[in-house]
């Protein structure tokens, strides 16, 4: 599995693998299920922050997470995911803010939602040290301008997506999320970039896959038509806590074991 960009970027025989976690106990199902990359994505805001998009996520939200996934794993790439605003709007602020994700919190990458306005910055990163995994499709960021639509539609629209990406190529990202746009256009750019492409509704000729963790994990309230669960996690935590509630009501709990613990806890941690 890959701990560096460079592993990643060779590792595409089989597609690659990348999920997003914004806690420890998750990243570590994460490595323990193999995933290649951890995204701490800014869909933390809707994921678990409660908000209705990801444009309140602040820095230091997802600097807390980042440090979270990176204590809890070894193997997998760690990739933050840089909120709305804190890139782009002047240099040496996102270089300052990119760069606490590595040198603070321990990531490997950081992801940037992409545009024309990125290709100087990406190269920039680049060069100082912090590989970036650039973003184009879909841009949730830009939810006020493009909504959750379809990106890449017209010609024209497809045809600038796919400049796009050859940029950020050659600007020296070491990778590209395509998110919601014609398989077609992601199999072209597949084709014609030497980095891997990561789709998320972009069809299966990407050079691997990313989805949100709670649409995975059967976690999620409302999930996008190109995400899958292949599990029930929401269903078990209620089966859980229900137990945990009857269990106190019906006075079952704590039972003899648990109410006289004479044995320390030093062990546990
Ligand atoms: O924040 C996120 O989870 C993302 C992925 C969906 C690519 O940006
Ligand atoms: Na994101």
């Amino acid at each position: 599995m890959p701990t560096t960009v460079r592993e990643f970027r060779s590792g595409t025989e089989t597609p690659l693998t990348m999920l997003t976690a914004y806690d420890a106990p998750t990243a570590a199902a994460c490595e323990a299920a193999g995933v290649d990359a951890i995204l701490v994505g800014d869909s933390m805001g809707n994921a678990t922050l409660g908000y209705d998009s990801t444009l309140p996520v602040t820095v230091d939200e997802v600097a807390s997470r980042t440090g979270a996934v990176a204590r809890a794993t070894d193997e997998p790439l760690v990739i933050a995911d840089m909120p709305f605003l804190s890139f782009g709007v002047d240099e040496a602020e996102s270089l300052k803010n990119a760069g606490r994700m590595l040198k603070e919190e321990g990531a490997h990458a950081v992801k940037i939602e992409s545009g024309s306005h990125t290709v100087e910055l990406t190269e920039r990163l680049a060069d100082v040290g912090i590989p970036v995994m650039a973003h184009l499709g879909l841009t949730p960021q830009k939810v006020n301008q493009l909504g959750y639509s379809r990106q890449g539609t017209s010609q024209e629209a497809a045809n600038e997506i796919a400049r796009l990406a050859r940029e950020h190529e050659d600007a020296g990202a070491f990778a590209l999320v395509l998110e919601h746009v014609p398989a077609n256009l992601a199999a072209g750019i597949t084709d014609d970039l030497s980095i891997p492409t990561i789709g998320i509704g972009a069809g299966s000729d990407c050079d691997g896959q990313v989805l949100v963790a709670n649409d995975v994990l059967g976690l999620g309230d409302h999930q996008p038509p190109f995400a899958a669960a292949f599990g029930d996690v929401r269903g078990e935590m209620e089966r859980a806590v229900s137990g945990y509630v009857e269990a106190v009501e019906d006075g079952e709990f704590p039972a003899e074991e648990h109410s006289h613990v004479e044995s320390d806890l030093d062990d546990l941690y």
